[in-house]
């Protein structure tokens, strides 16, 4: 199948946190398995641009963006078949977002979830201005989350459900400019939301969130890992009493990672009655027996960042490669083309 004949996912991982056992199950695994796809070309990138509007500290948005695209790369994202960069390395986007948001209404904006979300916060806490601290990167953020989408013509954007809205407005800017300049510039692309990928819970039974601190780092060492796994929320039964499976985060994290059988067996052992201590040595085991391979090459990775470097380097330069000509068309379109 030729390379235009693939169908073009494409995904970004906003670079403001340490990668945690849900962002894998949720969001990597399946990432990496859709790249092995020989009818699938995947486009994954950082997305360093969209970490600037959450956070202001420099040391940390450089370190999750090593953190992160050490993890892909660990947990064996192959590079020669996906195409991983940075977001900020493609200076074709922040340039196409422009364009978008000459034709984007202000009105579809102020209709994104997480610009109400934050005006109702000010609202809440009887601030004046409802606009409070708010930056024109979040107010523009789907404009700036469509060119990255656009710009490559994706057809499939794997994303949580708090996205679907962004590329819902993808679409409809992407509608937008194809009408004014008339042409087929932009292919439109779909949100694809995994129903059968769950939401791991984390240590208090909750979402497994940065926001919520109750993460457990996917590469912490292993002595951090059995003591993350100990303070998982249990309830009080004690050994010898049969437990429920089902509305157990401990055997939820389990059956993320195991296979079919592995999870029956321990849902066999919770009805005989096993104690949580044991559950959770066994859980523990469990974990750091398939994260110890990838958390070693993870180590070793984070030593060597000009290795990162150099694989991003030419991930970008895959991706400008197409970005540049799309431009190209794209200035053409709008009026900025060049004179001769
Ligand atoms: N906004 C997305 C998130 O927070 C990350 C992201 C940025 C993204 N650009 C994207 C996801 C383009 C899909 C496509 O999860």
């Amino acid at each position: 199948m030729s390379q235009t004949a693939k169908t073009r996912v494409l995904t970004g991982i906003t670079t403001t946190g340490t990668p945690h056992l849900g962002n894998y199950v949720g969001a990597i695994k399946p990432a990496i398995e859709a790249s092995q796809d020989p009818n699938v070309q995947s486009f994954y990138f950082l997305a360093d641009f969209h970490a600037l509007i959450k956070c202001q500290e420099p040391k940390r948005v450089q370190e999750s963006r090593l953190e992160i695209a050490a993890t892909w790369l660990a947990l064996g994202l192959d590079t020669d078949n996906a195409i991983f960069y940075r977001q900020s390395d493609i200076v074709e986007i922040p340039e196409l977002m422009w364009l978008l948001s000459c034709v984007c209404a202000k009105g579809l904006m102020n209709r994104a979830h997480a610009y109400k979300a934050a005006m109702a916060d000010n609202e809440e806490a009887g601030n004046q201005d409802p606009d409070k601290g708010i930056t024109m990167g979040l107010f523009g953020y789907p404009v700036l989350m469509a060119a990255d989408i656009l710009m490559f013509n994706a057809n499939k954007v794997p994303v949580g459900r708090d996205q679907i809205q962004h590329i819902e407005m993808a679409r409809d800017i992407a509608g937008r400019f194809n009408h004014l300049f008339k042409g087929q510039y932009f292919t439109q692309p779909e949100a694809v939301v995994d129903e059968k990928v769950e939401v791991l819970k984390g240590l208090d039974g909750r979402k497994m969130s940065k926001s919520y601190n109750n993460t457990i780092p996917l590469f912490s060492s292993e002595k951090k890992l059995q003591k993350l796994v100990r303070k998982i929320k249990t309830n009080s039964l004690e050994p010898g009493e049969p437990k429920d499976p089902d509305s157990c985060t401990l055997f939820q994290i389990y059956s993320a990672f195991a296979s079919n059988e592995e999870a029956a067996s321990l849902r066999e052992q919770y009805a005989a009655g096993i104690g949580w201590g044991d559950a959770k040595n066994h859980v523990f085991e469990y974990l750091n027996a398939h994260l110890s391979a990838p958390r070693e090459r993870y180590n070793a990775l984070m030593e060597d960042p000009a290795h990162i470097e150099a694989i991003l380097q030419k991930g970008a330069e895959r991706a400008r490669e197409e970005a540049t000509i799309t431009m190209d068309r794209l200035r053409s379109a709008v009026g900025l083309g060049r004179f001769v």
